[in-house]
């Protein structure tokens, strides 16, 4: 039986940190039709990688009742994710059962690729916004990074549906790699200012074990501020809520905002508040956790309600992660889970 979200009353879990549990990000899928090259390498994920099957999956019932339980922990946000949420099929039979959830902020990252053809019947199922990665505008660095020669243009007619059928603001997310995609930082800037999408820069992180990352392809944020203050004024913002990951500055010309995401040059561990959820129901709290609680192990040997609680709550209360702040060049070659597996 759902809860009824008119009666639903939440306890607050706590960390070891003092951190409480709001965020879930659930990923539907380890697929994606992309091969970006800091994410999915093609050498490792080719045609004989193994992704999971489709028994292996959470079913969306089963997504459904784990967010019911970590509803009533005390979590206020569902984001989405994959590999690329869109290639599951019927996802928004899942988007309409969590809607159910009103006052549940429900939301989704996308490659943007499908998003064309999805965006009118996301909406219709109760999705509020989504977040679309694109890291250039310029269609021969866009190709090169998804390596799957797929158009610039195609991404932004998903992002105008997205916006015509309200699924706002639309955020944008460019990761941006030193002298790969770093020369589209102000275009993209440019583009989006006083169209009320949101662009945020992220640097570019050591998820994973796979994408070869150094630091020296890291392009502080700091730098990035300076590269689009030269262009265009602009000055910080007040964050939204406690533990936003983007550092939020507008145009002073009213023109709107954007945000960096700087996990690496400036950690924001102190005020992290979420939890990961595999496609295949493994909790992790850290992005760059090294294992994960299986909790689909516990929906398949019919544990109760309150077992499955009390393991949650067993894995948050014991949670101390703070990876971002102890980042060295050793901790970046421990092998972590993939960015495709968690969801980002
Ligand atoms: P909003 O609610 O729209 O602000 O979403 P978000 O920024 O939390 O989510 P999104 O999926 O757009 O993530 C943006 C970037 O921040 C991605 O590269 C994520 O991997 C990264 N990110 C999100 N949460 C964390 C986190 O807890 N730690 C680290 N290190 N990076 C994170
Ligand atoms: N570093 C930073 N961001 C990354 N993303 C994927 N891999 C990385 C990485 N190594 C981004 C995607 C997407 C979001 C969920 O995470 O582009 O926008
Ligand atoms: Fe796919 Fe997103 Fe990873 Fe690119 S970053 S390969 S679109 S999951
Ligand atoms: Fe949270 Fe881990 Fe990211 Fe730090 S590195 S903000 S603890 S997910």
């Amino acid at each position: 039986m759902p809860s009824d979200p008119m009666t639903h009353s939440a306890s607050t879990l706590i960390d070891t940190r003092g951190r409480p549990l709001r965020d879930l990000r659930v990923s539907v899928t380890d697929r994606c039709n992309f091969r970006c090259t800091y994410c999915m390498p093609k050498e490792v994920f080719g045609k004989d990688f193994q992704f999971l099957e489709r028994e292996q999956l959470l079913s969306f019932g089963e997504i459904h009742r784990l967010v019911r339980i970590f509803r009533d922990h005390g979590v206020e946000k569902v984001r989405l994710t994959g590999g690329e949420p869109l290639v599951r099929r019927k996802l928004e039979r899942l988007i309409e059962m969590l809607a159910y959830h009103e006052d549940l902020d429900l939301t989704l990252t996308t490659n943007g690729s499908l998003l064309r053809q999805k965006a009118a019947d996301l909406k219709a199922a109760g999705l509020k916004r989504v977040t679309v990665s694109l890291d250039s505008l310029d269609n021969d660095t866009f190709t090169r990074m998804n390596d799957v020669d797929f158009p610039v243009s195609k991404v932004l007619e998903g992002i105008e549906e997205a916006d015509r059928v309200g699924l706002r603001p639309v955020k944008i997310n460019m990761v941006v790699k030193r002298g790969v995609n770093d020369d589209s930082v102000v275009e993209m800037a440019r583009f989006f200012k006083g169209t009320g999408h949101i662009v945020r820069f992220i640097e570019f992180m050591d998820v994973g074990s796979t994408n070869g990352w150094q630091m020296e392809h890291v392009v502080p944020s700091r730098e990035l501020v300076e590269k689009i203050r030269a262009e265009f004024p602009i000055e910080p913002v007040d964050a939204n809520y406690r533990g936003e990951v983007a550092e939020r500055w507008r145009y002073l010309d009213g023109s709107g905002e954007v945000g960096f995401i700087s996990s690496v040059t400036q950690a924001f561990c102190k005020d992290c508040t979420r939890t990961r959820l595999s496609a295949e129901g493994q909790l992790f709290t850290c992005l760059f956790a090294t294992r994960g609680t299986d909790l689909r192990a516990l929906l398949r040997a019919d544990a109760s309600d309150e077992e499955i609680s009390a393991a949650i709550a067993k894995v948050w209360s014991a949670r101390a992660d703070r990876y971002s702040e102890i980042r060295t060049a050793e901790t970046a070659k421990l092998r972590k889970v993939e960015m495709s597996y968690i969801g980002g």
